[in-house]
């Protein structure tokens, strides 16, 4: 069945879980996502004095990461879920973290000079729309970096099993990870989603693997 990815639902799904958001995460990818998040973030090789925007910043873990290995960048997190950004800001206070929508940037075109987005697009509606802003705000020749779950693998389902499992011990909150599970699967594998961003104008220039390639990153280029 297709998740429902009305953004009003999404935004007040992210804004309930926040309180947990980092506690879950940690406890299901057994803490391998921060190492996930930090090994695809070296592989864009960023330049120094380089403006860079996190979408779907969540929690901050990308702003947090980049600020910390590339202290001379300048990096921004975006978020729609006002209780997301309140959280991120509690943990980096210093960081700059804004509310508002990937399909509809607050920001003028070229902007950036890299753009990264992780486990987030597979929560947009009009995913086309995103990704066309994010083309917008990017720089010709700057670079996105966009990881998500993967290849719908054998590890991919004792994923899923796992996760059925978290869903009757969290019984109350069950409904968002139950949608989590649908939106992992009816989300398109990276070869599929490289073809979208692709004719959106912007060129697969590197693909990284981990876990088994349950977890893909995509490094795209605006040409
Ligand atoms: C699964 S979390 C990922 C957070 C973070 N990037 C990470 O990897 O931990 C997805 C985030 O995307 C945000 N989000 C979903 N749709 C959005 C949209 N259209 N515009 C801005 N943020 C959105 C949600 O509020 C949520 O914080």
């Amino acid at each position: 069945m297709t998740p429902d990815k009305n953004p009003q639902k999404i935004k007040d799904m992210f804004d309930e879980i926040s309180p947990y958001y980092d506690s879950v995460n940690n406890f299901m990818s057994l803490g391998t996502h921060y190492i996930i998040k930090f090994l695809a973030i070296r592989k864009l090789n960023i330049k120094p004095r380089s403006n860079i925007l996190d979408l779907c910043c969540g929690s901050g873990d990308f702003v947090n990461i980049i600020k910390k290995y590339y202290p001379r960048v300048k990096v921004m997190g975006l978020d729609f879920s006002r209780e997301m950004i309140k959280l991120a800001k509690s943990k980096n206070p210093d960081g700059t973290f804004i509310p508002g929508d990937c399909t509809d940037l607050p920001f003028k075109e070229k902007e950036f000079d890299y753009i990264t987005m992780g486990f987030g697009l597979r929560n947009i509606e009009n995913r086309s729309k995103a990704i066309d802003e994010i083309y917008r705000v990017l720089e010709t020749g700057g670079k996105f970096l966009h990881l998500d779950f993967g290849y719908h693998n054998k590890l991919n389902t004792l994923f899923n099993l796992f996760t059925s499992i978290l869903i009757k011990i969290l019984k109350k909150n069950s409904r968002h990870y139950e949608y989590l599970l649908k939106s992992k699967d009816d989300f398109p594998e990276p070869n599929e989603l490289i073809k979208e961003f692709e004719q959106h104008g912007l060129k697969c220039i590197k693909i990284y693997n981990y876990m088994f390639g349950t977890i893909s990153a995509q490094i795209l280029m605006k040409i």
